[in-house]
């Protein structure tokens, strides 16, 4: 394969938008420790940092058309990281929607969250349902965030309340498909992540997006989170764009095009 790692940014662009863009790219933007690590600097720089990596993928996501960008911000488990490193987190991301949500608005971005919403501090939850609550009407990029997220009990929560309206009458265990259970995830109505990245060479999933990531193209790069700026992205991409998705099925079917996929 070529090295694309040379071309110029906007180089890449031009590639990529020549080729099939992912609809959804979902992210576990890992590394910040590691890379405040690596400058003898406390943990949250590194998330400090992070947060500008964040503003150039969104930013990027919704120039080149990407439709949905699920960003995975903190699982369940993150719940038991030393507490001053929990509030410095909250306290970052409560700041970012509040100095971002006038630009979500003007530039068409509707902000989402999944995750136990309910377990983050008030102030945080405010700030979260007032930027959901503005944006909705938007269309150009839905910006998902994971917070206080983890894939297993998304599942077990959606079994419970499948259970409740099974009992209340109003759907029936036969109708239960893959469909009418994915309504209720939190990602309901959602298209399922093309492509899912991770960053700091990290390569496992931990706990994000089970369920919806059942047919997603997975890339992992050894950058770290706060490096990972819009060429890295790009990079992302492309490499995404020049892999066969088959589905289950043969080369020759996907190549006769006899399927809709
Ligand atoms: C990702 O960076 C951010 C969160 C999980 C909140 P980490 O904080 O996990 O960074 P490393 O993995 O320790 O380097
Ligand atoms: C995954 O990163 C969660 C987020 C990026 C929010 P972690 O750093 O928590 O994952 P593990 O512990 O290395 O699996
Ligand atoms: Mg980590």
């Amino acid at each position: 394969m070529r090295d694309y790692k040379d071309l110029k940014e906007e180089e890449l662009l031009k590639l990529i938008l020549g080729g099939n863009l992912p609809e959804h790219i979902a992210i576990i933007m890992d590394g910040n420790g590691r890379w405040a690590k690596q400058r003898r600097l406390p943990r949250i720089s590194g998330h400090k940092v992070g947060m500008d990596s964040v503003r150039d993928i969104i930013t990027l996501s919704r120039e080149i058309g990407i439709k949905v960008l699920t960003l995975y911000a903190f699982s369940q488990e993150n719940w038991k990281r030393p507490q001053s490193e929990v509030r410095a987190l909250m306290g970052l991301l409560q700041e970012y929607l509040k100095k971002e949500i006038k630009t979500m608005i003007e530039k068409g971005i509707q902000f989402r969250a999944i995750g136990e919403i309910e377990k983050l501090p008030v102030k945080t939850q405010e700030v979260i349902n007032n930027a959901i609550e503005n944006t909705s009407k938007n269309g150009d990029l839905i910006l998902n965030v994971a917070l206080s997220y983890g894939g297993r009990s998304e599942i077990i929560e959606a079994i419970k309340n499948i259970l409740r309206d099974i009992e209340k009458g109003d759907i029936s265990a036969d109708n239960l498909n893959e469909s009418l259970f994915e309504d209720y995830l939190d990602t309901s109505g959602l298209p399922d992540p093309d492509l899912l990245i991770r960053t700091s060479g990290e390569k496992r999933i931990s706990n994000f997006l089970l369920w919806q990531s059942a047919y997603t193209e997975f890339y992992f790069t050894d950058t770290l989170w706060p490096d990972f700026r819009k060429k890295e992205m790009l990079l992302a991409i492309l490499n995404y764009q020049q892999r066969e998705r088959r589905f289950g099925l043969t080369r020759e079917q996907i190549k006769r095009g006899l399927y809709a996929l």
